[in-house]
């Protein structure tokens, strides 16, 4: 089983979702020892904006030979998608930035997010080619989103992250949140203790089981 591990959050050790990955990627591995880890860390090394380079894979190819920008840029694309393909199990770390994700996650979801490979579109409409993966997605966020009825509409965040790995045809999509972590020292520590304590939880259902969206 092959297990990607995807951080986003640019800081460091104060991160609460590079934290929560951390924890869910050593108890994952703790009980499937068969696992080999690939890591991805976005905050370091993200693909760059969507530019008329690097979208040779939506627009298909160009006039022309293709420069060596185009190549390069194709290159990364291409690694991106395969390393992504590969993937049994996805770990991804999603702070909120905006009430939506970090652009550099962002960005990979720009590159993975291929016609022919990850999704189609058939005369029924879109497919998601991409099934039978388990993604577990660490939400970290300053304010309180899950519990509030006035706040709720705005978290394009996990809603964001549910459709687009909805969209490539995964159905086992798992969330483990903090949140309110800007909201008091208090209210940080209680908000990362309990997704901690409800990481063996999420975990205790083998990967690529059947339809449950499970929300921690
Ligand atoms: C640039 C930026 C934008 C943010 N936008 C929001 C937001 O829209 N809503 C929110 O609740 N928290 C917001 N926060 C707070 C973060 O979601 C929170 O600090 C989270 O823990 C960040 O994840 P990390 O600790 O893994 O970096 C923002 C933080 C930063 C730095």
């Amino acid at each position: 089983m092959i297990l990607l591990h995807i951080d986003s959050s640019p800081l460091g050790s104060n991160s609460v979702s590079r934290h929560l990955t951390e924890r869910v990627v050593s108890e994952w591995t703790a009980t499937r020892p068969d696992t080999r880890v690939e890591y991805l860390d976005l905050a370091a090394d993200a693909p760059s904006h969507l530019s008329a380079d690097s979208l040779g894979f939506r627009v298909g190819p160009q006039a022309g030979a293709s420069s060596e920008a185009q190549q390069r840029e194709n290159a990364v694309s291409e690694r991106l998608v395969a390393q992504f393909l590969r993937a049994d199990v996805i770990v991804v770390g999603a702070p909120m930035y905006n009430f939506s994700v970090p652009s550099q996650l962002k960005a990979w979801i720009d590159r993975i997010a291929q016609a022919g490979r990850t999704f189609a579109y058939t005369e029924k409409g879109p497919i998601g080619l991409a099934g039978g993966k388990t993604v577990i997605v660490a939400s970290s966020r300053g304010g309180i989103y899950s519990t509030n009825p006035a706040l709720v509409g705005l978290d394009h965040q996990e809603s964001y992250l549910q459709a687009v790995f909805r969209f490539v045809g995964i159905t086992d999509i798992r969330f483990v949140r903090a949140e309110g972590v800007a909201m008091g020292e208090a209210a940080r520590s209680r908000a990362i203790a309990s997704a901690d304590l409800a990481i063996a939880a999420l975990l205790r259902t083998p990967a690529n089981e059947g339809e449950a969206v499970l929300a921690a």
